[in-house]
């Protein structure tokens, strides 16, 4: 590996594949027996991006000229132009043929200093428990912040499972749903609820909270219909018209038969009610409509939220496997 490889700045067709098997690769052998995306589904998230995050790819190479390694860092671009100062995430991906001879190190050293360069305050990264990843971060002064445990629902469970649950009136609320960018009329409503959201821990202290607004809302639906996927919400209203809570679910456009559900979140006034099994099992009762070809769902869900893991788990989800979600400090330049 070059002592300082640079990035990829026009990545070309060949440059796509070549990212394609470092990938592939890497996640047959860290998740074996799991789904690995597909090569449009790969391409689609380096080469559609949002406007609120510039994309920095590496690129690395061996003797023959074979792909070994892959380095995504996704800097904060902030509209104002100001320093950007929050978390920039990372994604490091050694080939597993590759391994164990310092490649990894040695793109972690380059990505974190364009990060510094960058004015980035700190480095998220996250890693499957149980594999090379974690090892890696912990000894490199990352640290733990948020411990998920990944869950999936086969669908052909949903009717069974979607049954069983007894019909609970919900007075004083009402569930509604979209397909792509949240409707004008409950914009601002939606918002709202997204700010009165807790942080989660990652996106506190020094990483800087996330910012909501209606163009962020609007760009991340856009951004999903470029990468050809579809974007479905189910939300709940208070009877004054307050969005309390929501869930959203994502539809590959590749053909993929699995869907990734997002966030579910009940704003805090508003927990307590059964909303989020409410929310989720109307979500489930409409996927096999909305994408026939669909095999299974899966989420990602913090271990401290208990309600939510609560929910997903009387609802059939089964766990799949566990991931941490790291931090590193920057030194400021
Ligand atoms: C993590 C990863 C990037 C490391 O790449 P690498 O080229 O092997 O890295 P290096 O050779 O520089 O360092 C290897 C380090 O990984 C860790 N590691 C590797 N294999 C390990 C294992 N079986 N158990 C625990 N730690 C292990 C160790 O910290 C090891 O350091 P050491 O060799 O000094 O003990 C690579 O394993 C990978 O691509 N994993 C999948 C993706 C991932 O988890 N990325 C990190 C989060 S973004």
């Amino acid at each position: 590996m070059p002592a300082n490889p640079s990035p990829l700045t026009d990545p070309t067709a060949e440059d796509l594949r070549a990212w394609y098997r470092v990938q592939s690769a890497a996640l047959a052998h860290d998740r074996p027996g799991e789904p690995v995306p597909s090569q449009a589904a790969v391409r689609a998230g380096l080469t559609a991006t949002g406007s609120r995050r510039r994309l920095v790819l590496w690129l690395l190479r061996g003797s023959g000229d074979d792909p070994v390694a892959t380095a995504a860092l996704r800097l904060p671009d902030a509209p104002d132009g100001e320093p950007a100062g929050g978390p920039a995430e990372i994604q490091l991906t050694v080939h597993p043929a590759h391994r164990r001879l310092g490649t990894g190190s040695r793109l972690l050293a380059t990505v974190t200093e364009a990060a510094t360069d960058a004015g980035c305050g700190s480095l998220a990264a996250e890693a499957v428990s149980g594999t090379p990843g974690e090892g890696f971060l912990a000894t490199r002064d990352f640290l733990p912040v948020t411990r998920l445990t990944w869950q999936r629902l086969a669908l052909d469970e949903i009717p069974g499972q979607v049954g069983k649950l007894p019909e609970v009136p919900h007075p004083g609320y009402r569930l509604t749903a979209w397909e792509g960018a949240v409707p004008d009329a409950l914009t601002d409503a939606f918002v709202s609820a997204l700010r009165a959201l807790p942080a989660p821990p990652e996106a506190t202290g020094t990483l800087g909270e996330p910012r909501w607004d209606p163009a962020g809302v609007h760009e991340t639906a856009e951004l999903a219909a470029r990468r050809g996927d579809r974007l479905l919400t189910v939300a709940a209203l208070h009877d004054d018209g307050e969005v309390v809570g929501y869930t959203t679910v994502l539809l590959p456009g590749d053909g993929a038969r699995r869907a990734h559900q997002y966030d579910t979140a009940v704003v805090p006034a508003h927990r307590g009610h059964g909303l989020g099994l409410w929310m989720t099992s109307e979500m489930l009762r409409r996927l096999p409509a909305a994408q026939p070809d669909l095999a299974e769902i899966h989420t990602g869900v913090p271990d401290d939220n208990r309600q939510l893991l609560a929910v997903n788990t009387a609802l059939g989800y089964r766990p799949l496997h566990r991931s941490v979600r790291y931090r590193l400090r920057l030194r400021r330049r």
